[in-house]
């Protein structure tokens, strides 16, 4: 099963894209499902069917699901969102973790990502397009699952070994919520959803396709996404650049337009070689329902295969004493090693990730660390533990 995400900054035409190649793969034959983890719901306009909770035949072979987020929301999520920041707050974690825990709140999000998992799980599918929201929230939900795990494996075995020995006291002295053993289980369950959807999104049939305008300020923040969703694990293995003017018949106001945008278009092959670049025109109007949304992958993808398995390295590779982190666009100044226990931690500008060292590195310490090519290498001190 192959598993197709989209993300990009606002407006740039992410449902499109992701609503045209789910519309190519089920004319090819492919059971396709096609999911938006977005709150703005656009899918089923731009596929134009009928909102409904139920997966939704949009075309021969083509399903769309709409997570009602809502209910979902109010079925498991209250309890746990509070819970989480009960547990932390009693724990006297510091500012840092506690601030890290607010990222939490995406939670309709997460909710869209497990009913993803859900159906990942069936079976049913050749093909799963997702339809993510804008690129700064999608970031912070892909990294939540590994955040989180961050949180939970540290703190869930502690919390509850502390909590079954002392609970009668804190109930009775500290008035703090010691949980249920039904809603432990329940976080436990949540947690180990995520990781699953973490693993399917990080897995070796997933890819991300980074789609953006030919516009400056869009080409500047999908540069920073690049850096980011590899930082995090993923895997990209395409940019698309929508709704490119026509050069023909231009007029002055065009041609300005044209001549800024092929600017553009040499900036964004230079910067994103060697992802293929896969353009789409700027169309005489709203790309809407199957027949024109199928013009748009013909003229996304041309002859290029769009559900072959994704190329290129992983994010992410171990071998010997090194390990190597492909950062691609990632500035040298704004790249930063750290180590706590036997996590590493690396940021890269505002993102930061803990990655849990293997276990043949995790007692090392980092004999060097470079960043060249778009790679960071962490070298680490042979000949067992620091
Ligand atoms: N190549 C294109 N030509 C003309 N209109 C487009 C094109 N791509 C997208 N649109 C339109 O632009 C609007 C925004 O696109 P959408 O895919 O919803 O963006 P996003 O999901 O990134 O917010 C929609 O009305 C869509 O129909
Ligand atoms: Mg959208």
């Amino acid at each position: 099963m192959r598993v197709l995400l989209f993300t990009g900054k606002g407006g740039v035409g992410k449902t499109t894209a992701a609503a045209a190649t789910a519309t190519l793969a089920a004319e090819r034959g492919l059971k396709t499902l096609v999911v938006s983890t977005d709150t703005a719901h656009s899918l089923a306009d731009a596929l134009a069917v009928p909102p409904s909770r139920e997966p939704v035949q949009a075309a021969p072979g083509l399903y769309l699901q709409q997570v009602d987020t809502q209910k979902a929301l109010e079925r498991h999520w209250g309890e746990l969102r509070e819970y989480a920041r009960n547990v932390l707050r009693e724990l006297g974690l510091d500012e840092i973790t506690s601030e890290e825990i607010t990222v939490l709140p995406g939670a309709e999000e997460i909710i869209a990502l497990l009913e993803l998992r859900e159906q990942a799980r069936s079976g049913h599918w050749d093909v799963i397009v997702v339809d993510c929201a804008p690129t700064a929230e999608t970031l912070r939900l892909l990294a939540l699952p590994e955040a989180l795990d961050w949180h939970v494996s540290r703190l869930l075995p502690g919390v509850r070994r502390v909590l079954r020995l002392v609970s009668p006291v804190i109930r009775n002295v500290a008035k703090v919520s010691a949980p249920e053993g039904a809603v432990l289980s329940a976080g436990e369950r949540l947690h180990r959803g995520l990781m699953e959807v973490r693993e399917l999104l990080t897995g070796d049939d997933t890819s991300v396709r980074l789609v953006l305008t030919p516009e400056a300020v869009v080409v500047a923040e999908a540069r920073r996404t690049l850096t980011s969703l590899s930082l995090y694990g993923y895997r990209v293995d395409g940019v698309v650049a929508n709704r490119v003017f026509p050069a023909e018949d231009a007029d002055d106001w065009r041609r300005g337009w044209v001549e800024a945008q092929a600017r553009q278009l040499e900036e964004i092959h230079h910067s994103f070689a060697p992802l293929p670049v896969h353009t789409v025109p700027y169309l005489p109007a709203e790309p809407i329902g199957p027949r024109a949304l199928s013009e748009v992958a013909a003229e996304m993808y041309g002859d290029a295969d769009p559900f072959a398995p994704p190329s290129g390295e992983p994010p992410m590779r171990v071998g010997g004493d090194e390990l190597v982190l492909a950062l691609p666009l990632a500035d040298k100044e704004a790249v930063d090693l750290g180590r706590k226990g036997e996590d590493l931690i690396v940021t890269a500008g505002p993102y930061r990730r803990v990655i849990a060292l293997p276990a043949a590195l995790a007692r090392r310490g980092i004999a060097s660390a470079v960043l060249r090519d778009g790679h960071l290498r962490v070298r680490f001190e042979t000949g067992g533990a620091k």
